[in-house]
């Protein structure tokens, strides 16, 4: 983490979370010992380049984001967990936190899932291997907070979005979505179906962002709310329809 230490006087990096961060260097050392020294190469992380096992400080607005968002959050659902690194982040913020992962695959999460526990002994950390579309229906724990970062496509991440929203603890959603970029049409359409709180979007390589949705507590227009984000979601789906067929086309003209 030698470029955070070389910035750490500076304005936008003297604070709370750059020392917590300094301070958990040698963890995230470990966790990469703990997963045999190995990484997938091209698979983002908050803490990483997808290349090298490095920390980057070009994420350090997306990293800082979920620290803060997380501080006074008591259970976390996270989709994607990977390496562990926005684990480690959300335990930097509060290490009572309750937090249950899903990953499809558990030749890192499996790992550094235990590590971590191992850690932060007043957490607690469950483990749920699978596709979240398979985990997500099984789930009856509620959560103040979710963390989204599995598979990049919009669909997934909106048929994960409605998941969280049923499991969300209180009426006040609270979400972070990875590499929004991916998921701008999910963006879009939960804008124009719910009451947005708080928006933010931190200026950095792969962004996230940061959503505080409130639901509506009454039944009936919980119940129109709902509609309006199908509706918007149909209405989508159609217009991108054209784009999406070319781009299938297109990819099965090139691979013959
Ligand atoms: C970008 S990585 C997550 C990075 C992690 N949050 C971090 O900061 O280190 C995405 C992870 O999501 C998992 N994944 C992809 N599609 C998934 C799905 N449908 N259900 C569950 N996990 C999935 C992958 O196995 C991978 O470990």
């Amino acid at each position: 983490m030698i470029d955070l230490k070389n910035k750490i006087t500076n304005k936008d990096y003297d604070n709370e979370f750059s020392k917590k961060l300094l301070e958990a260097e040698p963890i995230f050392d470990e966790i990469y010992k703990v997963c045999g020294n190995q990484m997938e190469y091209g698979c983002g992380s908050y803490l990483t380049h997808s290349q090298k096992y490095e920390y980057s400080i070009e994420m350090y607005p997306k990293q800082k984001l979920i620290f803060e968002k997380t501080t006074n959050v008591n259970s976390v659902l996270e989709i994607g967990t990977y390496m562990g690194h926005s684990l480690l982040l959300m335990l930097l913020a509060n290490p009572n936190m309750h937090i249950t992962c899903i990953d499809i695959d558990d030749k890192y999460a499996g790992k550094v899932t235990k590590y971590l526990q191992s850690i932060f002994l007043n957490s607690k950390i469950d483990f749920l291997k699978g596709n979240s579309l398979s985990v997500l229906p099984s789930i009856t724990k509620k959560y103040d907070f979710f963390h989204v970062d599995g598979a990049h496509g919009n669909t997934t991440i909106t048929r994960e979005f409605i998941y969280c929203k049923k499991l969300s603890t209180t009426n006040d959603l609270k979400l972070i979505f990875d590499d929004v970029e991916v998921c701008n049409t999910l963006q879009g359409n939960i804008k124009s179906s719910f009451n947005i709180i708080e928006s933010v979007t931190p200026n950095c390589v792969n962004k996230n962002s940061y959503l505080h949705i409130k639901l509506n507590p009454d039944s009936k227009e919980n119940i129109k709310e709902n509609r309006r984000f199908k509706f918007n979601v149909a209405i989508s789906f159609i217009k991108e329809f054209p784009m999406r067929l070319l781009r299938f086309i297109i990819r099965k003209l090139n691979k013959n």
